[in-house]
């Protein structure tokens, strides 16, 4: 089978790396280089615990199963491309700075441990034995054991080893200018280099998703988040934990380096880095770890999520016969790899729409419509 892939980021590349290894001819085109956009800016959070909110049953769910992947995928894309990704497992702590922080949290821990999360209480006491340098201010937190985290910036590069060594062919720089699409089936991907004809075509073009021509629109939209790292002493880390403290997320990488992120913001892809932006980030992260004050500003940047319609991602059967869809992932794209990369592959290979990601087809929004 002939797949083309729209899109390098870790969801294509570990779609096509499946398929390739699964003997299909698989080509991925990503308008930029491999691992570039959403893949590169994310912090590779795998908090399916600590971010369970009410009202998202389906993503909960998804969130869940992918999260109980990544241990295997993790160690399966380490092997298949001898590269290392940083896959951590100290687990996620969720701070309170006040009273009112502190009533807040414990409210949603009651929810979260309803759905059956493990998520444990800790005393201001018992959360400085895990995290020492957070502030003396501290009012409690909750500690998710499961809420792993991976360094995306390995994970990407790793996983267009993995697709190459599996035969599958990257050409960067090469923005899809139409999917063709000839009585109702996806037939080419048109290049300004020309034509290219597949049996199976995959969109999994991120926050651009929206923007290809030839089918109707995708509602995908760009999702702003400014971001920033720190560089800590490697051997002297301020922050072990990934830790969520009010308005702000703090990842400590192996390497010393403490990414912290990130605004949420509605700009199309207008990526400029705001003052107001850098300071909600700082402030936040120097409320919950003041000894950050000394460290030095290493990067800043800005990213995209895929927002679509309703945060949920859009998987599956597009409606067009040859025409799968792999993006919308917005704030959980790295979290949800492992499960849309096996879900999608499946769909693919056997024809038939894998249950895991029949409640995320694009024909959600159509019925909505029709019901409204
Ligand atoms: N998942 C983290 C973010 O979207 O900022």
């Amino acid at each position: 089978m002939r797949v083309g892939i729209i899109g390098g980021g870790v969801i294509g590349l570990g779609i096509g790396w499946r398929l390739a290894q699964a003997g299909c001819a698989v080509t991925l085109f990503e308008r930029d280089r491999a691992g570039s956009g959403a893949s590169h800016a994310a912090a590779g959070m795998l908090a399916a615990g600590i971010e369970t909110e009410p009202g998202e049953r389906d993503l909960f769910t998804l969130n869940h199963q992918s999260q109980a992947l990544w241990p295997d995928f993790a160690a399966d894309v380490q092997a298949a491309s001898g590269l290392d990704i940083g896959y951590r497992t100290e687990g996620t702590l969720r701070i309170a700075l006040t009273r009112d922080d502190a009533a807040k949290l414990r409210h949603e821990l009651a929810f979260q441990q309803s759905m059956g999360v493990a998520l444990e209480w800790l005393t201001p006491a018992q959360a400085r034995e895990r995290e020492p340098y957070l502030d003396a201010k501290l009012a409690g937190a909750v500690f998710s054991p499961a809420d792993h985290q991976v360094d995306n910036r390995k994970l990407a590069p790793a996983l267009a080893a993995a697709f190459s060594k599996a035969g599958g062919v990257l050409r960067e720089g090469q923005k899809i200018e139409r999917i063709e699409i000839e009585a109702g089936r996806a037939r080419a991907l048109r290049t300004a280099s020309g034509l290219h004809e597949f049996d199976v075509i995959v969109l999994a073009a991120g926050a651009w998703s929206g923007l290809i021509e030839g089918f109707p629109p995708l509602p995908v939209r760009p999702v702003k988040g400014q971001m920033l790292a720190l560089q800590m002493n490697p051997a002297a880390p301020l922050a072990h934990h990934v830790i969520w403290a009010p308005g702000v997320y703090i990842v400590p990488r192996a390497d010393g380096r403490l990414v912290i992120g990130a605004t949420v913001e509605e700009r199309g892809f207008d990526g400029a880095l705001t003052a107001g932006g850098l300071l909600a980030l700082l402030d936040g992260a120097w409320r919950a770890l003041p000894g950050i004050e000394e460290l030095p500003v290493i990067e800043t940047w800005a990213g995209f999520r895929p927002g679509s319609r309703d945060d949920a991602p859009i998987l599956g059967a597009s409606g067009i016969d040859g025409l799968i869809f792999a993006t919308g992932h917005h704030r959980n794209g790295i979290l949800l790899t492992p499960v849309t990369v096996a879900a999608v592959t499946e769909t693919i290979l056997s024809g038939v729409s894998d249950p895991r990601i029949l409640a995320f087809s694009m024909t959600r929004f159509q019925k909505r419509q029709q019901a409204a």
